[in-house]
């Protein structure tokens, strides 16, 4: 593994290998700290668009692991704008061992990819977000013991965290269906993909626009904003849209009993999710946030260890 750009990329034993690295990191930092494994690497931050976990959880990440990384703000490098993508990987990998981007258009990912030396990793874009489902399959599987046979409805906008999340339920042998209003479901294209990756684990894949029919019998409920940051000009259209598609206690009642609730967060609450369900004790919406640390960190340590 060179990049941590786009699951597709990878196999079904290299995510696994993934969560096991981060549950043994995650028990090594309970038990008193982690191994200095990168001692004196820098890992470089670029974010076109905010952020608060990805941003805080890689930073401290890299000072566990006993190395440091560099945040560069929107205005900063002004990524693709006041100097090529190209310029840009070539000189960060100059001085720093890796970079983590977040970015709009996926294919600046790829470019750094192509044009620079060092690991890349994507810290979401506009098509995925896959370190976020890593800590969701991490939290999945610290919950049931596993991921395989688990059944995971995502409610809502067929996005770039929905897109990510289906990959890594696939890979790992659970079943995913998401819930979608028409004009918002993953394309042909999407669906193939994971489709592709749940035959070769006895995982499937399923699309539903009602949500209710879409939950009936799930383990864990997730859902996440109506509106990506970049779409903010079409808020007022998706929240009319997407208004059926609300986690509130009537829809989770259709879920199983002891079903949990996700959400990568930040959450809309009274938009996608409301505050009773957010902060009820079906919800593992902080344990997610905390498993980006321990997820990023098995990526860091596997990318530049
Ligand atoms: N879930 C997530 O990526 O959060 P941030 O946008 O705060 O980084
Ligand atoms: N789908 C959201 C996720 C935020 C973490 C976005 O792209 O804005």
């Amino acid at each position: 593994m060179q990049h941590f750009i786009d699951l597709a990329d990878y196999s079904s034993a290299e995510i696994r290998a993934l969560v096991a690295r981060a549950l043994e990191l995650k028990q090594e930092w309970k038990n008193g700290g982690n191994a200095p494994l990168l001692k004196g690497k820098v890992l470089a931050m670029v974010f076109q668009k905010p952020s608060l976990r990805t941003r805080v959880s890689f930073d401290v990440g890299m000072q566990h692991l006993g190395g440091s990384a560099l945040n560069l703000g929107p205005d900063e490098i002004g990524l693709g704008k006041r100097e090529s993508v190209a310029d840009v990987a070539r000189s960060l990998s100059a001085f720093t061992q890796g970079i983590m981007a977040r970015v709009f258009d996926h294919d600046h990912l790829t470019q750094l990819a192509e044009w620079g030396s060092v690991p890349v990793i994507n810290g979401l874009s506009d098509l995925q977000h896959p370190c976020q489902a890593l800590a969701d399959v991490l939290t999945i599987h610290e919950v049931f013991g596993k991921v395989e046979g688990v059944r995971v409805t995502f409610v809502g906008d067929g996005n770039n965290v929905a897109f990510s999340l289906a990959q890594a339920v696939a890979y790992l042998g659970g079943h995913f269906t998401l819930a979608a209003p028409r004009g918002y479901e993953f394309s042909e294209e999407r669906m193939d993909t994971i489709a592709e990756i749940a035959e070769t684990t006895g995982g499937t894949v399923q699309l539903f626009e009602d949500p209710q029919d879409a939950v009936r019998g799930a383990h864990v409920v997730y859902t996440d904003t109506w509106v990506s940051m970049g779409q903010e000009h079409e808020t007022q259209r998706r929240l009319r849209t997407f208004q059926p598609y609300q986690v509130n206690r009537d829809l989770l009642n259709c879920a199983d009993r002891d079903a949990i609730v996700m959400h990568c967060l930040p959450a809309h609450r009274g938009q996608e999710i409301t505050d009773e369900i957010a902060d009820s004790r079906q919800s593992v919406v902080f344990q997610q946030a905390e498993n980006r640390l321990h997820a990023q960190k098995a990526v860091l340590v596997t990318l530049m260890g």
